[in-house]
């Protein structure tokens, strides 16, 4: 073979494992997009694209996330992540939060803006909770999906061509029509889901936790209902090893949460912090795990 001929094959199995990778990526927020949309109903009332998935680029944009509340909606709103860097035609999952900090239920409505304005037709979004009215209870906080992706057809635009940060801005303000509003609550107020657990597990644990080895972390499979620090041959902390407590779904909610702050002195250097998706992996570990047994009656 010559050397071009070599470079060229090099370049298509580059070209070919880029495309993997992305494909992953791309099938793995659709269908937490579809979890999250299809089990809170929102897929039906809101406004969307069709993502095209066939035109995943390699080249990428790193779009940032601010939010603003007007004036006279005593809410807090923000963007879980402050920016993401994606491919062009990649479908995207991004998290806002928001938190009515009054004592009424109130209503807000959104309104986002796309910088520069030049990308705003290309900026596409399946979302979630965009122009319409939504419901917030006193108190309440609620992590809202969004999903995105840049169109591919960015890249040949020569007004276009040079932008490598989109910023998207949110506004919630309060809403002049707020009868009938769809509550937000939906988002959360949603069982657990042991398959979008299994996604995360995937995404989120994977790297250092087999079901079944000790690889950086112990083995999961079965730590629901099981003593913590408890395997054998694994060099747990000793403050793991000497908790002495059974892993339920609190202490798991807890650990995931802020490993530190569950058990001071261990070390699992990770944490999520997105409430749903710690009860969705719960319920992916519970699932792995027998039954419990129930005490018999004394
Ligand atoms: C960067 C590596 C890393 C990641 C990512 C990680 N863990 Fe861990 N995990 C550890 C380590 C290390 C320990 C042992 C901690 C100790 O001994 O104090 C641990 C311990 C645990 C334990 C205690 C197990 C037992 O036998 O008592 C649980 C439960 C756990 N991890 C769950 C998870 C879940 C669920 C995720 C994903 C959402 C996750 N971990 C992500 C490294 C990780």
């Amino acid at each position: 073979m010559t050397d071009r001929r070599l470079a060229r094959y090099a370049t298509l199995a580059a070209l070919l494992l880029a495309v993997g990778g992305m494909t992953t990526l791309v099938s793995y927020s659709v269908t937490l997009y579809r979890l999250f949309c299809e089990a809170t109903g929102a897929l039906g009332t809101t406004q969307r694209v069709a993502a095209d998935t066939a035109q995943v680029a390699a080249r990428s944009v790193t779009v940032s996330f601010d939010t603003n509340v007007a004036p006279g909606l005593p809410w807090r709103f923000t963007p879980v992540q402050r920016s993401v860097r994606v491919h062009l035609g990649q479908d995207t999952l991004v998290f806002f939060r928001a938190e009515n900090l009054s004592d009424q239920t109130i209503v807000g409505h959104a309104a986002f803006n796309v910088a520069p304005g030049r990308v705003g037709l290309y900026f596409k979004k399946i979302e979630c909770f965009c122009f319409t009215e939504e419901s917030l209870g006193p108190h309440r906080s609620v992590e809202m999906p969004v999903q995105f992706f840049v169109d591919p057809r960015m890249a040949q635009d020569p007004n276009a061509r040079d932008v490598t940060n989109i910023t998207l801005s949110y506004t919630f303000f309060r809403s002049m029509r707020p009868q009938g509003a769809p509550n937000l609550a939906r988002f959360v107020d949603r069982p657990p889901d042991p398959a979008a657990g299994q996604q995360v597990f995937a995404t989120a644990c994977a790297d250092c936790h087999l079901l079944h080895h000790a690889k950086v972390g112990p083995p999961l499979a079965g730590v629901f209902g099981r003593r913590a620090g408890s395997v054998a041959g694994y060099p747990y902390s000793p403050a793991l090893a000497r908790a002495g407590f059974a892993w339920t779904a609190t202490r798991l909610d807890a650990w995931l949460a802020d490993p530190q702050k569950a058990v001071p002195g261990a070390l699992m250097p990770f944490h999520l912090d997105d409430r749903l998706r710690r009860a969705d992996v719960i319920a992916y570990l519970r699932s792995l795990s027998p039954p419990v047994p129930s005490r018999p009656p004394s």
